[in-house]
């Protein structure tokens, strides 16, 4: 595994992004969607930056079961708790890969009727993207590569690691960085 992002970087990644977020919807209140589990620990670290009034709420999908690619169909594990018509909502991720998990997510949120509707990636993988999807704060561009750590994971494994690291050819994935 190689190191792509090193904590400082994706800690300096964040402070823009939030400061973004606070510039945008400055006089406004927010209600933050961590889409789980991967991006509990970006969310944790991101709202930790946001100064507009918020609110947060959680979703959880599922569309990769063990595989190191998306299996193109999108289960909602976990539904949303709380209602988004007339909110100002942003969803959070820590990564856009095909865009399935989120194009349906959307979908479903749209139909809800909220005040606005933006998305903030920590990291946007476009080189596999299947649908068109308008991601509106991101922290990193990669084009492709199976990515490890802050949230990402293999298998559940790996989520723990402060940095963000990416696959190597001939990795064991039972190996540790
Ligand atoms: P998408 O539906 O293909 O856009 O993928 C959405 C989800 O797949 C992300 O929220 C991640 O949980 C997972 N995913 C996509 N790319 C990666 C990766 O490089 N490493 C680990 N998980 C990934
Ligand atoms: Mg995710």
């Amino acid at each position: 595994m190689r190191l792509v992002f090193s904590p400082e970087q994706i800690r300096e990644a964040t402070i823009r992004l939030a400061s973004r977020i606070n510039q945008d919807y400055n006089g406004h209140q927010i209600h933050l969607i961590g889409v789980l589990k991967g991006a509990f620990i970006f969310l944790a670290d991101l709202v930790r930056h946001i100064t507009v009034p918020c609110s947060v709420d959680f979703v959880r999908l599922s569309s990769y079961g063990a595989g190191t690619e998306t299996s193109g169909t999108v289960r909602e594990v976990m539904p949303l708790v709380e209602p988004v018509t007339g909110r100002h909502v942003i969803v959070v991720e820590e990564i856009v890969d095909s865009g399935l998990t989120l194009a349906r997510l959307l979908e479903s949120l749209e139909r809800q009727g909220p005040a606005s509707l933006r998305v903030c990636t920590l990291v946007d993988k476009t080189g596999r993207r299947r649908v068109r999807i308008p991601v509106h704060y991101r922290g990193f561009h990669v084009q492709d590569g199976f990515l490890l750590g802050y949230g990402l994971d293999l298998d559940e494994r790996y989520r723990n690691l402060p940095g963000i690291y990416v696959m190597e050819e001939g990795d064991a994935p039972s190996r540790n960085p």
